[in-house]
């Protein structure tokens, strides 16, 4: 079916999915709202791709990519694009169906939380819509979510502060492994510039590992851990109660409480 798609913001995130759909060859025109579009957005508009900044029409589907602390201000221009059968996307973290359903005039809303390595289609994106939503609506979403990486759920609201806790910001985690390991290794006499190159390729090729294999986390380094061996010994210190499995348990914890502080903000 023939859909008019519009994008609002066409930032880092809203340009990783609009190329995805050209990629994928969207079946539908696309408009793109951003008043300082970027070169690769004019390109694509000079070859006749998409409509940059058109005059206002309702869309089929609208997707919202601008920042949340901008979202308030843009809503009532937004809204005007918004028709009765509008089917409207935000990824914008914080902002909860209830506001975009009071700022936009629809209940056809849903929401979803990508992450940043979601920019080189390596990404995994949460679905959060309403009990209600239809399994062709569902379908529709998670296909515009593609571009990203992996698509999971939907899943209700009320989880998806966990599931951003994780996902979301999961990214700066894996970053800060990095970070962390490069410093200790440093701190027992490595070139600091060294165990940077040798905690950057071990995280990036344990992701790749993990990505190739069927095998789970826990077997993975199930697999890696000799026993009485060297990585046992470290992780012993790593996995004791009071260690990572706590620690990540409050910085999630923390995580979702910021999340909930978020969402009041821009309510
Ligand atoms: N990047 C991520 O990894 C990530 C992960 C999860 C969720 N998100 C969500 O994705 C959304 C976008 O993030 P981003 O990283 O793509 O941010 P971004 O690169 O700043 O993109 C936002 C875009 O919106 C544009 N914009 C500003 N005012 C506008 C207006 N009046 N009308 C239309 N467009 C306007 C901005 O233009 P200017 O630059 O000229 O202001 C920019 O191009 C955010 O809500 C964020 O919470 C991002």
């Amino acid at each position: 079916m023939t859909r008019q798609m519009t994008l609002i913001g066409a930032g880092r995130m809203g340009s990783a999915l609009a190329g995805g759909w050209l990629k994928a060859g969207f079946a539908g025109a696309i408009d793109i709202v951003d008043p300082n579009a970027s070169g690769t957005v004019s390109a694509w508009a000079d070859q006749g791709s998409v409509r940059v900044n058109p005059e206002v029409a309702h869309a089929d589907l609208l997707v919202v990519a601008v920042k949340p602390q901008v979202f308030g201000g843009l809503a009532p221009s937004i809204a005007q694009r918004v028709g009765p059968q509008t089917q409207v996307l935000s990824v914008m973290a914080g902002v909860s169906l209830a506001t975009l359903e009071a700022k936009l005039g629809t209940s056809l809303v849903a929401r979803a939380m990508p992450n940043t390595p979601g920019l080189v289609g390596k990404g995994v994106t949460i679905l959060c819509t309403k009990p209600e939503i239809s399994a062709d609506t569902i379908a529709v979403l998670k296909s515009l979510l593609t571009p990203l990486g992996t698509v999971e759920g939907p899943i209700d609201e009320d989880l998806l502060p966990a599931a951003t806790a994780v996902s979301g910001c999961g990214p700066a985690y894996g970053f800060l492994l990095a970070e962390v390991m490069a410093a200790a290794g440093a701190a027992h006499g490595l070139d600091p510039d060294l165990a940077m190159r040798l905690a950057r390729k071990t995280v990036e090729g344990a992701g790749a590992l993990m990505e190739a294999s069927e095998e789970d986390a826990a077997t993975l380094r199930r697999n890696v851990t000799s026993p009485n061996g060297v990585t046992q010994a470290a992780l012993e210190v790593l996995m004791s109660e009071a260690a990572l499995p706590s620690i990540f348990k409050q910085a999630i914890g923390a995580a979702i409480d910021r999340d909930n502080e978020l969402s009041r903000e821009t309510e």
